[in-house]
């Protein structure tokens, strides 16, 4: 079988370490050789001068459970690099619940694709899509939730707390990652501590992690991170908080005390988090998030279509109502809040602990730019433009860092041995181009991205039959 020889690239492997100019021979899925010269061996030969090489970006924060199977091509995240996605983020996962109508906020993730009871059965699902990337998945709280319980406004009891165990211990030795929440959310929210640690032990044996979007980023975000960390700690399993913000104008320069908080607990237990890099956070219309100061942009509105992609503001003025109302009108639907402080986003982003995630949302009509831009705007404009880091830093904290810190072995790194998951890029000419105005748009820049051995996009078109695969957790079990 012949390789591919990608010659003199300045390569990036992933650890933070500098670059450094190497050949790089790929041989079926895995990196095969990589030396200051190889001579090629009948292969395909790659003149790389000028580009950087890197291992494909790991998206830590995605919602695309549905999206990799309703749209393999996943040409959002692979024309920013991205070769793996992480699903089941925000205590919200297709598994293990089977249903035609799943609460809100499941719904967030596609409500016509709930019928996987297990990991196994999606793991099969996402293996017969042929998604262009790989997909790694958590199981979600808020989903056991809807299995074990019939009404959700309590804390679960101790029977209830029993089948969500065992749901959760089904889809770990399946090779889920661990388990996410979302405290944040209705219903979730009534959980208690109880529940939240019976759960944590669970993914504890399995050796998976515990990814939390908690119960609060506004003035209760320091008690809500504490609590997420207890969580984790009873079940003694790695914490990562997710999205980390302090939102609204009141818990401004927050980050301040948080990210003390998150080293002060660093130091006891296994902690990351992750970040993208935008002002905007965006979920769910909700009343409560519509407080009359902050600017929310309208991503997607059931009853009225129109109003996508104009202001809360501008339409409660239109229709002669406060923006409260004017929220309730246009329910259900999606938004963009701009509730973060553009000096707290870049402290995190900048925390050596921070991954980067995209947190998008793959149904919504006009999505928030994070979609189809943040892995290439961190590269771009807040490392070689506002110089927050140095390009290799920001590299590790979407392979190395990520790859580690979620289990996925062999991924994340150039050496030899490793799934040859790579993008090739030419900094020079990095650029996010999606917009708020204009999300759904291709990034510049990304000359080839190549997954699993296999070429799958090149100079801004697909090129790839679907070369991702499911990555279990290489767990103790055996997966
Ligand atoms: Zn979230
Ligand atoms: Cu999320």
């Amino acid at each position: 079988m012949n390789g591919i020889l990608l010659q003199q690239a300045q390569v990036l492997d992933g650890t933070g370490a500098p670059a450094r100019p190497l050949d790089l021979r790929v041989r079926g899925d895995r990196i095969e050789a990589m030396a200051p010269r190889l001579a090629p061996e009948g292969d395909e030969v790659i003149d790389c001068a000028g580009l950087t090489l890197a291992p494909g970006f790991i998206d830590v924060h995605t919602h695309d459970d549905a999206q990799v199977l309703r749209d393999p091509g996943m040409l959002a995240k692979l024309s920013q690099g991205v070769t793996t996605v992480i699903t089941g983020n925000c205590g919200l996962s297709l598994v293990p619940l089977v249903t035609r109508q799943p609460l809100s906020p499941l719904d967030l993730l596609h409500p016509g694709q709930f019928q996987y009871p297990d990991m196994a059965s999606y793991a099969r699902a996402v293996d017969a899509a042929r998604p262009s990337v790989n997909v790694a998945s958590l199981v979600g709280h808020t989903a056991l939730r809807a299995v074990a319980m019939k009404d959700h406004d309590r804390p679960a009891t101790p029977a209830e707390i029993q089948v969500m165990s065992a749901h959760l211990d089904t889809a770990m030795a399946q090779g889920a990652l661990g388990l996410s929440s979302g405290l944040f959310y209705q219903p979730a929210y009534a959980a208690d501590a109880r529940e939240m640690q019976a759960l944590t032990r669970v993914v504890g044996r399995h050796g998976g992690l515990y990814v939390t979007h908690i119960r609060s980023e506004m003035d209760g975000v320091l008690d809500a991170m504490q609590e997420a960390a207890d969580a984790a700690g009873a079940g003694r399993v790695p914490w990562v908080l997710s999205h980390h913000k302090c939102a609204g104008p009141r818990n401004w320069g927050r980050t301040i005390e948080t990210l003390a908080l998150v080293d002060r607990l660093a130091a006891k237990q296994d902690v990351g988090l992750d970040a993208y890099p935008y002002t905007a956070g965006s979920t769910l219309l909700r009343e409560d998030l519509v407080d009359g100061v902050i600017d929310i942009l309208i991503a997607r509105s059931e009853p009225h279509p129109e109003m996508v992609g104009r202001w809360l503001a501008d339409i409660a003025r239109e229709w002669g109502v406060d923006q409260q109302a004017a929220c309730q009108r246009l329910m259900p639907g999606g938004a963009c809040y701009f509730q973060i402080h553009e000096d707290d986003m870049r402290r995190v982003l900048s925390h050596p602990l921070t991954m980067i995630g995209s947190d998008g949302l793959p149904h919504d009509e006009r999505p928030h730019p994070r979609l189809w831009g943040a892995f290439t705007r961190v590269l771009s404009h807040y490392c070689l433009q506002e110089r927050l880091f140095d390009l290799p830093t920001a590299v590790h904290k979407m392979t190395g860092l990520s790859a580690g810190r979620f289990g996925l072995k062999d991924r994340g790194v150039l050496r030899v041995g490793a799934h040859a998951d790579l993008v090739l890029m030419d900094p020079a000419r990095l650029r996010d181009t999606a917009t708020y105005e204009a999300p759904v748009r291709m990034s510049e820049g990304i000359e080839r991205v190549m997954v699993n051995g296999r070429w799958a996009f090149i100079g801004g078109h697909a090129a790839g039959a679907g070369q991702g695969r499911f990555l279990a957790r290489p767990g103790r079990d055996g997966a």
